[in-house]
């Protein structure tokens, strides 16, 4: 079935998804694919803030230092500089469209608005929304997609591959719609802003993580996948075996939450003299010793000597929730427990957001710009997302003053799809559930060789399995599968490669760091047999 062809496509509506589309659309026609359910994507979850150097007593130098330090020797130093230098730009563009930040109450303040702490962080730099920063960005940034006439939004569609032409150009996406249909989209240029890897694994931050999908379209044209094997896993997840996942704010440390242990012992203040402000990789990593050495399978999260008022003005959210599960966090300790959060890793781009296949970009947690190196700061994701969803739509406003004659869309035609056929569910979603249970056993927060070799071996006769069902390539819900398992496979290689331990990959047969930093880089090219 044949779409309209807008100028750009733009897969996924998360903060770099719609930021994106609200910048190009006065001077391009835009097709914005997004989820049909609002609470999917991980942006709308994100409850702490957007970390900029916004307070007078605050630097960007700081901040550069701060995000290079956390990235633990991997960062791209040139990207760091660009996205720390960009913040405040992008913080005041989403104070100009209505994103309602809480405002400051200390009359001394030098900000108007109230700036938090997290890890890593050396100062208050993070503008925040109370605790639910991401829905506040999400919504307000949804209604003015929804009134622009150029924006038009499918909501119906489920992408599972892109195209290409002859000369390795990308021109667009095939999508299904919701009685299976398939539908190809011609674009001058394709953005991938799907999000990052999370769902690979068992325990997540957010409800509907996705699964690297986004990244493996992109590695199916031959772009090239950097630094897989840093999966970031937030330290502290409600421990609810029974709910929802829940996250519970880097923002409750940050402002004065303590971690204890199941004796009640403050343990980060043995393990760092920034105690629970370290670093997430080493919050977690601390986290995860304590539950294996304890009965309780989590430790606790304790805010209670902040006061009932102060922890309801700042975490609204976080309370109600805990009192829906039985918890009120006034009066006791928070069970919490590590889980899968962000990707440091994706497609490999540059500072547009440009991927080594022409006219194919990515933006936001999908991509890896180099800004996160081996362990992402708190609150940079949704600074990522803007700058980079920015500097993409410069780009793409130059790219087509320019008139590029030799991309005209009516040129090409994609090739035919097979027609969708049915598949049996039960089948793919229990291979799925047992790829997310070899990724939490063996690729998690700390790992081995023989643990990887396992994960590798399970990995790949799952991934034998699924292809040999009937009709999977067929289904858009196969397709997806066989992309997570690709990528599940990829990520497990990128941590065989790395002889070394550091930031997010901590593997306790190379626990020392090699004397160079190095970004690892893979290709589709890794999948083939005998690789
Ligand atoms: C949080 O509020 O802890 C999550 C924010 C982030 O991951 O940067």
């Amino acid at each position: 079935m044949s779409t309209p062809t807008p100028d750009v496509l733009i897969i996924g509506g998360g903060v770099a998804g719609l930021t994106l589309a609200l910048d190009i659309a006065d001077h391009l026609s835009v097709m914005l694919v997004r989820p049909a359910q609002d609470d999917q994507g991980a942006s709308r979850w994100a409850q702490g803030g957007i970390a900029a150097v916004l307070s007078p007593d605050d630097n960007l130098e700081a901040h550069i230092n701060d995000t290079l330090v956390a990235g633990d020797g991997l960062c791209d130093t040139e990207a760091v500089r660009f996205t720390v230098a960009n913040g405040p730009s992008a913080i005041q563009w989403l104070i100009d469209k209505g994103v309602p930040f809480t405002p400051e109450t200390d009359p001394d303040a030098r900000y108007p608005y109230h700036l938090t702490r997290e890890g890593g962080h050396n100062a208050r730099r993070i503008i925040h929304a109370d605790d639910a920063t991401g829905r506040a960005v999400v919504e307000t940034l949804l209604d003015k997609v929804a009134q622009h006439p150029r924006i038009m939004q499918r909501n119906d569609l489920t992408i599972v591959s892109l195209s290409q032409d002859d000369s390795g150009r990308c021109r667009g996406a095939y999508g299904s719609d919701l009685n299976q249909q398939w539908h190809s989209i011609t674009a001058r240029h394709t953005v991938i802003a799907t999000g990052g890897a999370s769902g690979l694994y068992q325990h997540t931050t957010t409800p509907t993580p996705s699964s690297g999908e986004g990244m493996m379209m992109a590695a199916e044209l031959g772009a090239q996948l950097m630094n897989l094997e840093f999966q970031q896993f937030h330290p502290t997840c409600l421990f609810d075996p029974e709910g929802p996942a829940f996250l519970i704010s880097e923002a409750v440390r940050g402002e004065g939450g303590h971690l204890l242990n199941e004796t009640g012992q403050r343990f980060m203040l043995a393990l760092d003299q920034r105690a629970e402000l370290a670093p997430r990789d080493i919050v977690a990593r601390a986290i995860d010793t304590e539950i294996q050495r304890g009965t309780l399978g989590h430790v606790w999260l304790d805010i209670r000597h902040l006061g009932t008022e102060a922890i309801r003005h700042h975490f609204p959210t976080i309370q109600a929730h805990c009192i829906t599960r039985g918890i009120d966090i006034t009066q006791q300790a928070i069970p919490v427990v590590p889980a899968a959060h962000y990707s440091c890793g994706g497609i490999a781009t540059n500072l547009q957001g440009a991927t080594s296949v022409i006219n194919l970009y990515a933006i936001g947690e999908t991509a890896c710009t180099g800004l996160h190196g081996a362990n992402r700061m708190a609150s940079n994701s949704l600074l990522e997302c803007l700058v980079f969803a920015r500097s993409c739509a410069q780009a793409l406003l130059a790219c087509a003053q320019k008139q590029d004659k030799g991309l005209h869309r009516d040129e090409y035609r994609p090739p035919a799809q097979p027609a969708a056929s049915a598949i049996s569910q039960s089948a793919l979603k229990d291979i799925r559930q047992r790829m997310r249970q070899v990724m939490s056993q063996h690729v998690c927060i700390v790992r081995s060789n023989a643990g990887l070799k396992t994960a590798m071996e399970q990995l790949k006769a799952l991934l034998n399995s699924a292809e040999g069902l009937e009709g999977i390539q067929a289904a858009p819900e196969g397709r997806r599968l066989i992309q997570a398992l690709q990528l599940a496979i990829l990520t497990v290689l990128a941590a065989q490669q790395r002889r070394e331990s550091r930031g997010l990959h901590f593997t306790t047969d190379w626990p020392h760091q090699q004397p160079k930093p190095t970004a690892s880089m893979l290709s589709s090219m890794h999948l083939a047999p005998g690789t």
